[in-house]
């Protein structure tokens, strides 16, 4: 199985965003938090930096949207050429209609549940995309402790996915460290966003290709 990781900029330098993107040419993609200040109680950047980042990256974008409202505001996001654009589950009407719009844009669509939302009403609907987004921290901050009791939805969504042979990556976020990734890897995961544990490292390259090593090596 791959493993992918995805560095998120959180953690970066905000001043010094061209330096950090340099730094994480070697991960699979570039995970980018996008906050309201209304969905969590945290606010970071928009769709204007969003463009620049994208313009200035090494490695595609992975964007997690952590804003009210999506249905508007999504859109935009793949219009930038984003390669993927994750929604939360709990910010949507229509989140079959806003995958297929976003997929009609020449984006991967993903869909996000915070800890506490259960996973059981959106496997129905998985087929719809091509990214679940597992939270395994409270959405809103980097460097909070992964929750393992979520667990359970992966291997929900997992057995879903082999069920249907789609192409349906599972990705984590929140807490990841060389400890909790194996966790993850071994209920399915396949995808693990990673802030404090890569930019805080000591070099942000080994950060990485450990936390690759340690996933594919408890991967099922
Ligand atoms: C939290 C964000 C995460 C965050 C993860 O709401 O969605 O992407 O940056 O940070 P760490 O890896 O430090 O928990
Ligand atoms: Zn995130």
């Amino acid at each position: 199985m791959v493993a992918r990781i995805n560095p998120s900029i959180l953690s970066a330098d905000f001043v010094n965003m061209e330096r950090d993107l340099g730094r994480i040419a070697g991960a699979d993609f570039v995970h980018v938090d996008v906050m309201d200040n209304h969905f969590v109680p945290n606010l970071t950047f928009g769709p204007q930096m969003v463009e620049r980042i994208q313009a200035t990256a090494p490695i595609p974008l992975d964007v997690h949207l952590m804003i009210t409202d999506v249905d508007r505001w999504a859109p935009g996001y793949a219009e930038l050429g984003c390669f993927s654009v994750t929604f939360h589950a709990e910010a949507t009407q229509e989140p079959v209609k806003l995958a297929r719009t976003l997929k009609s844009l020449g984006a991967r669509a993903g869909i996000a549940l915070k800890p506490g939302t259960p996973v059981d009403d959106y496997l129905e609907i998985l087929h719809e995309f091509d990214q679940l987004l597992v939270m395994t921290v409270e959405p809103g901050f980097g460097g909070q402790k992964f929750i393992d009791s979520v667990m359970p939805k992966l291997d929900a969504a997992d057995a879903v996915r082999r069920a249907s042979g789609l192409d349906i990556w599972l990705q984590v976020d929140g807490g990841v460290t060389l400890d909790t990734i194996e966790i993850a890897a071994a209920h399915g995961a396949d995808t693990f966003v990673a802030g404090s544990s890569v930019f805080g490292a000591e070099s942000v390259e080994t950060a990485i290709h450990d936390l690759r090593e340690r996933a594919r090596a408890h991967q099922h």
